[in-house]
């Protein structure tokens, strides 16, 4: 940075600032201690970057300060990254409200899927039928909820189009986004989701075309990061997914999966197999496949709004991964099926009440881990010199307040690359 310009944002005062960079912090315990804590801390932020980060008074000092500053006084606040959200189906069009109600009647998912209206099959009708433009208004709502959340980085997959020109479609909205608004994005094709009704009972022919036209298109047109598959009974099998993932490889697309979500269908081991960059949902993950990962380096990204808005009792066995030392990472799975979600504060309180995670472990798997889930880590998920200025400011006391006041919307101001995009 030339120190003769002055920065163009200063947060000040801070009284608790979760930099989650280790080593920051020597007074703090041990558990405060990953959350890399200043008390009384400061960020100056030049160009969309974060340009100093330390004490008030030496970042006060050290920067220039000049009339085009915009200063936060942030005494009596918490600050810590952005939200990393690395797994969502953003783009939809219509809602499913209906199923969501009769699951908590305890109505069997059989004769749900038989109503009108109902299943991820209804929401592929609607945005289909949506336009462009439909669709873009209605994605950029769902964009402005989850940043008024404090998510600043997300990560969105295509899958309700499940032909060449209709994710296409639902990838071009998010490239659209990615280039007009503040919010950091990461892509991601998803056309393995389900086998779309026009090839029932011929799902070899879908997968044939997934990987002969779709992934090809995609990659070549730059139109995703990443290449999902949802291995699952009656969804895409192991040699489906492993064949899907390989050919996506091939084509630049980095690898991941939807693993053991409603059954455990050997999704952690397909991932480690293929060394996606991460497992998601792992519900029913199995303890081998779970170690698998570990040693594959794939990281886990835990999506509890999922269980609790089907209103089950079953969650990812966290302690069990705690324990095998797999990095984890958490997620909303923002969906108009069984993720509604567009809060991670909600998540973490999840996180916290039913996975029986520290509060420390959900902040770092909903900002860092969640970044690398996704591949970001070098520019968005710590508070941190040459990052992306990506900064929540909550109006809390003390960081261990974030899960404990549920859907309490305390997330004041979100800065998402130097700019305020919610309070100021
Ligand atoms: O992540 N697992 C697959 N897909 C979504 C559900 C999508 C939907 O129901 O529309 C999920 O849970
Ligand atoms: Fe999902």
């Amino acid at each position: 940075m030339d120190a003769s310009q002055s920065v163009d944002l200063l947060i000040y005062n801070i009284k608790e600032l979760l930099t989650l960079v280790d080593g920051y912090t020597t007074s703090a315990k041990d558990n405060e201690k990953k959350l890399g804590i200043i008390e009384d801390g400061a960020v100056a932020i030049k160009n969309g970057r974060i340009v100093k980060v330390g004490k008030s008074d030496e970042v006060t000092s050290s920067v220039k300060i000049g009339k085009n500053t915009y200063q936060i006084d942030a005494s009596k606040k918490v600050v810590l990254p952005g939200f990393v959200d690395p797994h969502t189906h953003l783009v939809f069009a219509g809602t499913r409200e209906k199923e969501f109600l009769l699951r908590q009647q305890g109505v069997p998912e059989s004769k749900i899927m038989k109503e009108e209206n109902t299943g991820i099959i209804s929401t592929v009708r609607w945005t289909r039928k949506a336009t462009y433009e439909e669709l873009l208004e209605e994605t950029k709502k769902h964009l402005t909820s989850i940043a008024d959340w404090g998510t600043t980085t997300v990560e969105v997959k295509s899958g309700y189009g499940l032909n060449l020109e209709e994710e296409i479609k639902m990838l071009k909205i998010v490239k659209d986004l990615k280039e007009h608004t503040l919010i950091n994005f990461k892509s991601t094709l998803l056309a393995a989701h389900i086998i779309p009704p026009e090839y029932n009972m011929r799902d070899e022919k879908y997968v044939d075309l997934v990987v002969e036209d779709i992934i090809p298109i995609i990659a070549k047109n730059d139109l995703a990061n990443f290449n999902d598959v949802w291995c699952e009974k009656g969804k895409f099998t192991r040699e489906q997914a492993k064949r899907i993932l390989h050919v996506g490889k091939k084509f630049g697309l980095k690898p991941k999966i939807h693993a053991d979500e409603l059954s455990n269908c050997g999704g952690a081991e397909v991932a480690a197999e293929v060394s996606t960059i991460s497992a998601d949902h792992l519900i029913y993950a199995s303890e081998e496949g779970l170690k698998k990962m570990k040693e594959a380096g794939v990281i886990g990204v835990l999506l509890p709004t999922v269980s609790f808005s089907l209103g089950k009792e079953d969650y990812a066995p966290y302690s069990k991964m705690k324990e095998i030392g797999l990095t984890v990472a958490l997620g909303t799975d923002f969906n108009p099926g069984t993720s509604f979600c567009p809060s991670m504060p909600f998540v973490i309180t999840l996180a916290v009440t039913k996975l029986k995670m520290s509060v420390e472990d959900a902040i770092i798997a909903s900002t860092i881990n969640a970044a690398k889930a996704i591949d970001m880590d070098k520019e968005v998920g710590t508070i941190e010199e040459g990052k992306r200025a990506n900064i929540n400011i909550l109006s809390i006391h003390h960081y261990e307040e974030i899960p404990y006041r549920i859907a309490e919307n305390y997330v004041e101001t979100v800065i998402s690359n130097g700019e305020i995009v919610k309070g100021g």
